[in-house]
């Protein structure tokens, strides 16, 4: 479905059986009692269970403040502090329980009980503290799977200093851009980490993003991954400073956690969009932390007994959401591992599970579908054993539900598919595990105290069980709710609100959040998400968007014009096709082929690299002069055709068709 075309489409799935949850499994689960969804039916207040699971130096006032839709202010009046909620406060019984679990690529492991997370912390808010970082302050972060990440993630939620974490795959421009529009002083970075056997250079990122003088940052500070530097980096006189030094002058300093208002920032996450600037969107303290914390008790149910690991990247809000601040602020024990699944071989990933006895186990379809394809004998050899494992990112196909529902949960493990966003901050579809039966292929239903709806283009609510697919929407706010885009409201507003709100009424009933993505109900009332119906696409469960793509490949001086459309593929989900138009008088080349790749690579990240670089003479531009792309994305599948009424000229898409055909 694309957005402003067709506003409704066919999507009559074939129904799936039910597979009860295992009785073992229900007899333990942190939530068994139905009762919940009655008491989260009390709205707003229901939300108040969640908060209450945290630590507060100021009990709220009001649950929900929405006197200024959309801008909704949770537990209002109340203050706490992220990081002593996830570290300090459990100390008393849990100083030496492990907090952290870390395994490094090279098979090094570190287990950080909360008593040395806390002193972690707390040294390295203190050179946070030396370097000049104070309340408000934002701390970009450009960090990969190492425990300095969370440390330091923590370390600024301490100091009261949002932070913006960019994903440590993401190339120098791409920080650039994060950095400029934070407006950040500060950026957290790393010598090298170790990936697919290698230890890569990453500090080089920062210092190119910094070359042109166009991002201003004060300090670098650098985390070292081994005993030495990596070999290849170079510090800057001034700028940049060796955490390692830093942390030796401020050993033993311990740093009172400044209180915050409920609704001060937490962090930063930037998303991809329909435009080329990415999103920033803005997570706050109380509301967040309370909804994170709430979902990781009921629906990943970890019990302190538990050892949980979410096997995504803290770059993401996965990461964030699901592996720090969730997890650390129930007390329970989160894995982490550095590197690639398949490294040194295919069963690293169940040899891990093993080693550390994991019985919650958190990953993508992507990944599924990518041990599902390298096969079960990856498994056979290891002795691991799950009762809950989840998938978050993107649609699970039965087939791949199956396939880990048998061979990774021996068919005694319940299987949870999680539908959420950035933006949402932590689950809102889900089936909480032991109340309904699963479905494979399905989200679910509705987390407690949310209320989704599916509706048409005309804002009218498509019935369940109709097989038709519309607009997935959330007609009430929720605690985990993004509090705008960095310092942009407007476009806060047309992303997500405008489409179905009455925007003059100040009555919060009338404002409904948009979620970009299309998606059916069955008669059960289970949701399926279908995908996005923006110009973003989801390519192994990471978003990116068609103009960052477009924007780095015109940078290749040969072409003209460029669009990008997605292609299924049957383990990323997505992948990008190009298309390109050269400039007059330019031949077609392997060479410019390779460019293209290259600048995507070199640009935003090696994970946004495209499939299929075609060499077309035109686009589908629209007679309002944008381009088709939902035309290439059905080139890109072999599907017919669709409407090509608004196009300036209808014969285009057969053109480009024969061309990418013939070549
Ligand atoms: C997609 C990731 C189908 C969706 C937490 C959404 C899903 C985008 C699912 C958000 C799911 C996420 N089934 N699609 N269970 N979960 N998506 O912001 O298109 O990186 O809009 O957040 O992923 O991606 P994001």
């Amino acid at each position: 479905m694309s957005e402003n075309e067709s506003d409704t489409i066919e999507a009559r799935l074939p129904e799936q059986e039910y597979y009860r949850p295992p009785p073992a499994f229900v007899g333990q689960a942190n939530v068994s009692d139905p009762a919940i969804y009655e008491r989260f039916g009390e709205y707003p207040e229901g939300f108040e269970e969640y908060a209450q699971l945290l630590d507060w130096d100021d009990h709220w006032d009001t649950v929900l403040d929405a006197s200024d839709p959309p801008f909704y202010h949770w537990f209002n009046g109340g203050r706490l502090n992220a990081s002593y909620n996830c570290v300090d406060r459990h100390l008393d019984s849990y100083a030496d329980k492990t907090a952290l679990l870390w395994e490094g690529e090279p098979g090094e492991t570190q287990r950080i009980a909360y008593q040395d997370l806390y002193r972690r912390v707390n040294e390295f808010a203190a050179v946070l503290r030396s370097v000049g970082v104070t309340e408000d302050d934002i701390v970009t972060l450009h960090l990969p799977m190492v425990p300095e990440l969370p440390i330091a993630m923590l370390a600024c939620a301490r100091l009261g200093a949002p932070h913006s974490e960019v994903f440590a795959g993401f190339t120098a421009p791409a920080l650039a851009d994060r950095l400029a529009d934070a407006n950040s002083q500060y950026l957290v970075t790393i010598d090298g980490y170790h990936r697919r056997g290698e230890f890569l250079d990453h500090k080089r990122k920062a210092d190119s993003a910094l070359e042109d003088g166009s991002v201003d940052i004060d300090t670098v500070l650098v985390f070292t991954r081994e005993d030495e530097l990596h070999p290849d980096t170079k510090m800057e006189d001034g700028r940049d400073v060796l955490v390692a030094d830093r942390l030796d002058e401020h050993r033993g300093d311990r740093l009172d956690p400044i209180s915050r208002d409920a609704e001060d920032v937490l962090f930063l996450m930037y998303t991809s969009g329909t435009t080329g600037r990415p999103k920033g969107a803005q997570h706050g303290t109380g509301g967040y932390l309370s909804y994170v914390a709430g979902t990781s008790k009921y629906l990943f149910d970890i019990h302190p007994t538990d050892t949980y690991w979410c096997f995504a990247d803290i770059g993401w809000i996965t990461g964030h959401s699901y592996i720090v601040y969730g997890p650390l602020a129930i007390g329970a024990t989160s894995v982490l591992y550095e590197g690639a699944p398949d490294h040194p071989h295919r069963g690293r990933v169940w040899e891990i599970a093993e080693k550390y006895n994991v019985d919650i186990f958190h990953t993508s379809p992507t990944a599924v579908r990518m041990f599902m394809k390298w096969g079960e004998e990856h498994l056979q050899p290891y002795d691991f054993n799950f009762k809950h494992l989840t998938t978050v990112g993107e649609p699970m196909q039965p087939e791949a539900w199956r396939w880990y529902y048998e061979h990774v949960g021996n068919e005694s493990a319940v299987i949870v598919d999680t539908w959420w966003q950035t933006e949402t901050g932590g689950v809102v579809i889900s089936n909480l595990p032991a109340l309904a039966d699963m479905k494979p292929g399905s989200v679910g239903q509705a987390m407690p105290g949310i209320s989704p709806a599916i509706l048409d283009g005309a804002g009218n609510e498509i019935e369940p069980g109709s097989g038709t697919a519309g607009y997935l929407v959330l007609e009430r706010p929720w605690p985990g709710i993004l509090q705008t885009l960095y310092e942009d409201d407007d476009r806060y507003l047309s992303e997500y609100w405008k489409k179905f709100s009455d925007t003059d009424s100040d009555d919060w009933r009338d404002w409904v959040y948009r979620a970009s993505d299309s998606a059916v109900q069955a008669a059960d009332g289970y949701y399926r998400v279908l995908g996005r119906i923006d110009d973003v696409m989801n390519v192994a469960g990471h978003r990116l968007g068609s103009m960052e793509l477009e924007s780095a490949i015109v940078e290749v001086p040969e072409v003209a014009e460029a669009a990008v459309a997605p292609r299924d593929h049957p383990e990323k989900g997505q992948v990008p096709d190009a298309y390109v138009v050269l400039k007059e008088g330019v031949e077609s080349s392997e060479e410019i082929r390779s460019e293209v790749i290259d600048v995507v690579s070199e640009d935003i990240g090696k994970f946004a690299r495209p499939g299929n670089v075609e060499f077309v003479t035109v686009l589908p531009y629209t007679r309002s002069g944008k381009i088709m792309r939902r035309l290439l994305e059905e080139i890109s599948n072999d599907r017919e055709l669709s409407d090509t009424t608004t196009l300036e000229d209808s014969s285009v898409p057969e053109e480009i068709r024969k061309q990418v055909q013939g070549s």
